[in-house]
């Protein structure tokens, strides 16, 4: 039994921070970070009392309802998220709170900008073990929580935002998520984390005084290792599976980099017609990159039965990994 997925949805924030406002704060340009990495804005998540949770419970509540289903039929809620409303409780308890779903069970995941495809993953286990019939999957982030706005080399790039599928049991073996590999390698720790706040170094006057409770990375390690990893794994999905560049109708990306979206395309061989990209729009909004993509896709109603789908990320960790999936 293959686990497929029912419902998409996604959930931005209104408020918009340009290229052009982080002009007025930094000493960057628009024509810089357009050209390096895509970006042209960005979401931000402004009201203080909002949070991860917040957005991941607007994406919960469309997944039931665009799917038709009650908030007590549901299972399991997995949140991908580095951004929790707080380390503890988890933020997919707040979300199984504020959503009430009941009948639910539900846990954080922490895998960085891969979290989604982790969990995605992690789901399906559950599903196709037989033991569960509805299990949401979200990502959800709010990076502005963790960027400093002092610092032109991270806070151009991300954004808040979230987004989810629910998966349920499909009907036959060959629709669905049919394969996924996934990597980790902590040896790229370093170079991109966020020091303070967790039981290393808890949260003290000195440890805000040198910002580690911001997020922190060397780009361009990251960068390096990004587009080696997101395209071999694209490949080795796509040659385990038989698939040529002509069977896959899209590839979705994570979007930290347009250049590093541009390199997995080629490498696949792969037009860039065939590859979600809205990283123009709403910049690296991590866990949530994958599933914003994917549900645009549903919703502009260009996924039909039998559409071949690869999903793949690089995150903090180092994580990374792709998913191949046939729409079902
Ligand atoms: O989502 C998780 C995974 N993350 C990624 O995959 C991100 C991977 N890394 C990247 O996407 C890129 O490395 C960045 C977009 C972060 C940076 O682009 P880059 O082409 O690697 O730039 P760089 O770090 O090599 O910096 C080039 C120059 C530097 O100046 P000097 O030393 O050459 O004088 C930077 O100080 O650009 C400067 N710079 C900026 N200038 C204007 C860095 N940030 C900015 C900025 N505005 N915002």
């Amino acid at each position: 039994m293959k686990a497929v997925i029912t419902s998409t949805a996604k959930y931005l924030p209104e408020s918009v921070l340009s290229n052009h406002d982080l002009e007025k704060i930094l000493d960057t340009s628009d024509e810089w970070i357009r050209t390096r990495t895509g970006i042209c804005e960005r979401r931000i998540l402004k009201d203080p009392e909002q949070a991860t949770a917040h957005m991941c419970s607007k994406v919960a509540l469309q997944l039931i309802e665009k799917r038709g289903v009650s908030a007590d039929e549901i299972d399991l809620i997995i949140v991908a998220t580095m951004t929790p409303d707080m380390i503890f409780p988890s933020t997919a308890c707040l979300v199984q709170k504020n959503i009430h779903a009941s009948n639910a069970w539900a846990f954080d995941l922490s895998g960085a900008c891969s979290g989604f495809i982790y969990a995605l993953h992690t789901a399906a286990q559950f599903i196709t073990a037989g033991t569960h019939k509805k299990v949401m999957v979200i990502g959800g982030e709010k990076m502005s929580a963790v960027m400093d706005y002092t610092d032109r080399t991270t806070s151009v790039l991300f954004g808040d935002g979230a987004a989810g599928v629910l998966i349920e049991p499909g009907t036959d073996e060959n629709h669905g998520l049919l394969d996924a590999k996934l990597y980790s390698d902590g040896n790229g720790g370093d170079n991109l984390c966020m020091p303070g706040g967790g039981s290393l170094r808890p949260t003290t006057h000195e440890t805000v005084a040198q910002k580690l409770h911001y997020l922190q990375q060397d780009g361009r390690q990251v960068f390096k290792s990004a587009v080696v990893a997101m395209a071999d794994v694209a490949m080795e999905l796509m040659t385990r599976n038989n698939l040529t560049a002509e069977d896959i109708d899209f590839l979705i990306p994570h979007q930290a980099n347009h250049r590093i979206i541009q390199a997995t395309a080629e490498r696949m061989g792969i037009g860039l017609e065939h590859v979600t990209v809205n990283i123009d729009r709403y910049g690296n909004t991590s866990a949530a990159t994958i599933p914003i993509c994917l549900a645009e896709l549903d919703e502009t109603g260009k996924l039909h039965r039998g559409s071949n789908l690869i999903l793949v990320s690089f995150g903090a960790g180092y994580t990374w990994g792709g998913i191949y999936l046939k729409w079902q």
